[in-house]
């Protein structure tokens, strides 16, 4: 058999994980997987739905697959397009509607039937249950090679932020043992992985056990970074997204003492007032916020800070916009994500008829928001000028003998070297700065 496939990615981290594994699956039956989505046998789109623009791009390129899919039907072979991720989800059923060349469509937690259902023709076309522990279970330990790798700890989310389509998504939280895990990040390591990022929608709402004879003890996120850390050739340690109300001392202190977690955080607030904070039912004021992020700086002076901010909320506004925006300026970020707000089918804030947001003050708001944001991106890798850090060289970069890492803080930085530095962590002095990207010289 000789039989291929073509994935094509949207969305978050967690998506690119998923993606990796259905990879692995489909190589694990036989099939290659190809870059040429034309000549494919399995076409699979694996869609995000957090926003608006995120869902319309899965239907134009559906409309590209049917026309593949009929012109390979000509020349007498088949193509199955496949579906997959959030927009899969929310929107199975108008999927199946709205294009009749899609063969199956597959909620983020049924990526481990994909193997059967391309062997056996089912009857039903639509897998959208939420079974997080046959999907974690039935996923191969990753054999794919990279020195900064994604393992996915944590999948859904409790926390129903008015806005956002994760809960209905992914479902309920689920935590992955303990066990699976430091059995995937070792498997990565020792094919060559330095970097491991933790994935969660809630990654610090993490919450397991591992057994310690004679009883069971539990496993938080501060606990899992114990654990991980004894992997000797694992170098460094990110995690990715956090909720403001789920970082605790333990975490804070684990950042002060473990030399393997990065001190780079992301923590989105979404928007700096009090008001629309509660609206969004965020459960934390700014104040939490700006405390949380004081008591960090204290115990972790080198902590940088990195969030998401929705613009144009329901409501915002001129107020609790400037808010956000003297919130930016009291924490000071590294870098940060900005969004004009986009309501989503099925959440609570989608029901909100009044006091909406105009699209052209929203865009203002965007474009005032993404300024501030950048300006102080700049201020902050300013100050790395003319300094050393240690980069871990992840691949080659566009020029002949150019390589490219990242700092402890995941700025890009481009070096030249004679010799192959890929998977080394070096001393670069820092040199210039282009746009985000550091220019770096390797100190002898
Ligand atoms: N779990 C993370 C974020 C997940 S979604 C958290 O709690 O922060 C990633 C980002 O997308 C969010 O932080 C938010 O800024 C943005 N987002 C989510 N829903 C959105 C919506 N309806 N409109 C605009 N941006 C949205
Ligand atoms: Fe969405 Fe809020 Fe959950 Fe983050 S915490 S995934 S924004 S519901
Ligand atoms: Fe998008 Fe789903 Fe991730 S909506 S952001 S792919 S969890």
């Amino acid at each position: 058999m000789n039989r291929s496939f073509f994935i094509k990615t949207y969305g978050c981290q967690m998506n690119e994980y998923d993606s990796e594994k259905m990879n692995e699956l489909l190589t694990g039956v036989g099939y290659k997987q190809t870059f040429n989505v034309e000549n494919s046998d399995v076409a699979i789109i694996n869609t995000c739905h957090i926003r608006e623009k995120a869902s319309e791009k899965m239907y134009s390129d559906l409309g590209r697959l049917s026309i593949f899919k009929e012109n390979k039907k000509k020349h007498g072979s088949n193509m199955k397009i496949i579906v997959t991720g959030c927009v899969a989800q929310a929107e199975a059923e108008e999927i199946l509607r709205r294009s009749k060349s899609v063969d199956y469509v597959l909620g983020p937690q049924n990526y481990h039937i994909l193997p059967q259902i391309l062997k056996v023709k089912q009857n039903k076309k639509k897998f959208t249950d939420f079974l997080s522990e046959e999907k974690f279970n039935t996923f191969p330990n990753s054999e794919i090679e990279g020195i900064s790798k994604l393992i996915t700890i944590q999948e859904g989310c409790d926390k129903f932020c008015s806005f956002c389509v994760v809960p209905y998504t992914r479902g309920a939280e689920y935590s992955r043992p303990p066990e699976d895990i430091f059995a995937e990040a070792n498997k990565l390591v020792n094919n060559g992985a330095l970097e491991l990022t933790l994935l969660g929608q809630n990654v610090s709402s993490y919450k397991s056990k591992i057994f310690c004879k004679p009883n069971y003890k539990p496993v938080d996120l501060c606990e899992l970074f114990k654990i991980l850390s004894k992997i000797k050739g694992l170098k460094r340690l990110r995690y990715i997204t956090s909720h403001p109300n789920d970082i605790d001392a333990n975490l804070i202190n684990e950042h002060k003492l473990n030399s393997k977690l990065m001190p780079f955080l992301h923590l989105p607030i979404q928007s700096g007032s009090n008001k629309i904070l509660k609206e969004m039912n965020r459960k934390h004021t700014r104040e939490d916020y700006l405390n949380l992020i004081k008591k960090i700086r204290d115990d972790v002076p080198h902590m940088a800070f990195s969030s998401d901010f929705i613009v144009g909320y329901p409501g915002e506004t001129d107020d609790d916009f400037q808010q956000t925006l003297d919130l930016i300026n009291e924490v000071k970020f590294a870098s940060s994500y900005s969004f004009i707000y986009s309501p989503r089918p099925g959440t609570k804030s989608s029901l909100i008829k009044d006091d909406l947001t105009s699209e052209e003050v929203a865009k203002k708001r965007l474009k005032i928001i993404q300024q501030v944001l950048i300006n102080q991106q700049n201020e902050f890798n300013k100050t790395f000028l003319g300094k050393t850090e240690e980069i871990l060289i992840s691949s080659m970069a566009k020029k002949s003998n150019q390589y490219v890492g990242r700092t402890r803080y995941l700025q890009p930085v481009h070096v030249f070297s004679s010799k192959n530095i890929i998977g080394k962590i070096l001393k670069i002095k820092l040199i210039g700065l282009t746009s985000f990207s550091f220019h770096g010289e390797i100190l002898k």
